[in-house]
């Protein structure tokens, strides 16, 4: 079984549709391993996509990260990265096919409702920097 790191974004938390996002999760046959609702700082989401450091949309997509509260989630699946990248859709939702979730609840690139891990060392930094081992069982 593979894990994943998932985030439900401020927008989709705001827009009060994390119940429906998590309960396709469930529907979809992904076993929920950690869960918890935060509000990050600039720092943190300074650090959770410091991959992205040198993009010229760094600032907004850290600033959006930190504008609210969200979820972050440990999925669970047999080809849970790939798996969880498809339900959620092409980045820009406007680009997502039709039963994504970023087609059904993102609103533009940036607010765009959903993160997912995109390969297994990232997946690895990305569950380490949000929960303890001791979280995941
Ligand atoms: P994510 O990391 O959030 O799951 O999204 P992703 O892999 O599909 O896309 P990625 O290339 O990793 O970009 C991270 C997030 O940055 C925002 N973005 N803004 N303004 C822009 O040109 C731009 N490009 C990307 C998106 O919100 C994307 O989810
Ligand atoms: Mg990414």
């Amino acid at each position: 079984m593979e894990k994943t790191f998932a985030i439900i974004k401020p927008n989709a938390f705001a827009d009060g549709n994390s119940g429906k996002i998590i309960d396709r999760i469930l529907q979809e046959g992904f076993r929920i391993v950690g869960l918890k609702k935060l509000f990050l700082s600039q720092a943190e989401a300074e650090g959770f996509y410091h991959v992205h450091r040198q993009r010229p949309f760094f600032g907004e997509l850290t600033e959006f990260m930190a504008s609210g509260p969200c979820i972050v989630m440990v999925l669970e699946a047999e080809g849970a990265i790939q798996k969880w990248r498809d339900l959620m859709g092409a980045t820009n939702p406007a680009q997502a096919a039709e039963g994504t979730l970023r087609r059904q609840f993102g609103k533009s690139l940036g607010e765009n409702a959903t993160h997912g891990s995109d390969a297994p060392e990232t997946a690895a930094f990305e569950i380490g920097y949000f929960f303890s081992g001791l979280e995941l069982r």
